[in-house]
């Protein structure tokens, strides 16, 4: 990128709200992945007529542009592959309207997911979707990868939740997508089409966002389990009572153990538990609860532990939300990353997923922790690598084509929460295959200069160990992984 484009970038958004520091460059070239590439330059825009004119700029000098929210993405999503600029939108953080006898908010992008449940509480609502980055990630983001979480059994990803978008186009152009309503027949759904686009359609300078009463009371258990595939079972069994639980996060004994070690968690020491919540009004939440134990017996646990103490509640699902930090602490070589990390499978297949999961690991000499909200069928395969060992990269890129190749076969997706981008590429382009023809037409009809987060999701092509934030990697400088993509 020339250097007069970021002077003229520094013109439209004024002091200080754009830089070419190196060290802001080096930081704005992570997020939550094991990707980093540095841009050229970072800007924190606070207009939509500052994004417009900055995006009918780098149109103009085919420069890619990358929006970016807190960079909690786990694939890549917020790396500039292609060098370019960064649009940090976290300064454009208002809450713009709350219209609560509408069942309505409009926000800006870069309100946090917490900081919007915070003020909706104050009305007896909530935005449920429930992220494990939920203290940080930003609303922009969510939208931009349909993001979910431990709930979306009993109140969906954000897509279910996104009645409008302002849009700014790859041309500059600023777009209006659906309604304040909430039903809404009124030609192409547009703000579905930018729901998990990951930036590469447009950039999200706006959201009217449904809103869902909080429920008054909820309960939670952890049932223990001397077999997982027996505690994948009691999930379908649990569903197919019939009966609706908030949430099931289901953690293995790899899991367990990092926890309970980092923590002092005091889970039960076992081969599985499941955490299972459920919520409503209090009389319901008594007799579901006594309902999911009964199943959890008839289903083999060897215990359960069910309260409504809202302290208790907190600390299991604080335990839970560790998992990740845990692992990387589970052993002193290893770090744990985001590689196949998130796909979904039918319900009922939870039990085949991960007892293949862990047999894969063991052939391929990779340890894998599998947890996840298996009330949906969405699991999580964090792998332990040892970041510097060729060798330790390359059992977990073996282990992660397997792995996915079972997910596909169960009738499940690469990834069910976090977003394709990098990580994810080779993999959803087989699960897609019939329909890539039809992402890249919309793609060039939108963006034909391939301006917005280019080479990413159907662009990607290569190996996804690349652009690696490891620099010591293979013993070579940083920039080789720059040469990587496409070999
Ligand atoms: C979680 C994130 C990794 O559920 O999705 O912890
Ligand atoms: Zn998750």
């Amino acid at each position: 990128m020339n250097k007069e484009v970021a002077e003229e970038i520094g013109r439209i958004v004024g002091k200080g709200r754009c830089s070419t520091d190196i060290a802001d460059l080096y930081v704005y070239g992570f997020d939550a992945s094991i990707h980093h590439k540095t841009p050229d330059v970072v800007v924190r825009p606070s207009t939509v007529e500052q994004i417009s004119e900055i995006v009918k700029l780098a149109n103009r000098t085919l420069t890619p542009v990358i929006p970016r929210g807190a960079g909690t993405a786990m694939c890549g999503h917020s790396v500039p592959v292609r060098g370019g600029i960064i649009l940090d939108l976290t300064g454009m953080n208002k809450i713009k309207q709350m219209r609560v006898e509408d069942l309505y908010c409009v926000v800006e992008p870069g309100v946090i997911y917490d900081a919007l449940n915070a003020e909706l509480e104050k009305h007896g609502f909530w935005f449920p979707t429930t992220p494990g980055s939920a203290e940080a990630c930003t609303i922009g983001g969510m939208i931009a990868t349909n993001a979910s979480g431990m709930r979306a059994i009993k109140y969906g990803a954000t897509r279910d939740y996104v009645l409008g978008l302002e849009v700014v186009l790859p041309t500059g152009e600023v777009i209006h997508t659906g309604t304040r309503t909430l039903k809404n027949a009124s030609g192409y759904q547009l703000d579905r089409l930018m729901v998990g686009a990951e930036g590469t359609l447009g950039i999200i300078t706006e959201a009217i966002l449904r809103l869902a009463v909080k429920p008054k009371a909820s309960a939670m258990t952890v049932a223990a389990f001397n077999s997982l595939v027996e505690a994948g079972k009691c999930v379908s069994n649990i569903i197919a009572k019939p009966l609706l639980p908030s949430a099931i996060e289901l953690m293995d004994s790899v899991t367990i153990k990092a926890v309970n070690k980092c923590m002092n968690a005091g889970l039960p020491d076992c081969e599985a538990i499941c955490m299972i919540e459920v919520d409503g009004h209090p009389a319901s939440v008594e007799e579901e609860m006594c309902t999911v134990e009964d199943i959890c017996r008839k289903s083999g646990s060897i215990s359960t532990q069910a309260s409504s103490d809202k302290k208790k509640i907190s600390e299991w699902t604080q335990a839970r939300k560790a998992i990740m930090p845990s692992l990387s602490r589970y052993g002193e070589k290893f770090v744990s990353v985001a590689l196949a990390d998130d796909m979904s499978v039918p319900i009922s297949r939870i039990p085949e997923a991960v007892e293949a999961f862990h047999k894969i690991a063991e052939e391929n000499g990779v340890i894998v922790g599998t947890y996840g909200h298996s009330a949906d069928g969405n699991l999580h395969t964090k792998m332990l690598v040892e970041p510097y060992s060729d060798e330790s990269w390359k059992a977990g890129e073996r282990a992660v084509g397997q792995i996915y190749d079972k997910v596909l076969e169960l009738g499940g997706t690469v990834t069910g929460e976090h977003g394709v981008s990098i990580t994810k590429a080779p993999y959803m382009q087989k699960e897609r295959h019939d329909s890539l023809g039809t992402m890249r037409a919309i793609k060039k009809a939108l963006d034909p200069n391939d301006i917005m987060n280019p080479g990413k999701m159907f662009d990607w092509q290569g190996s996804i160990i690349s652009h690696l934030r490891y620099p010591a990697f293979l013993d070579q400088p940083c920039e080789r992984n720059d040469s990587c993509e496409g070999s």
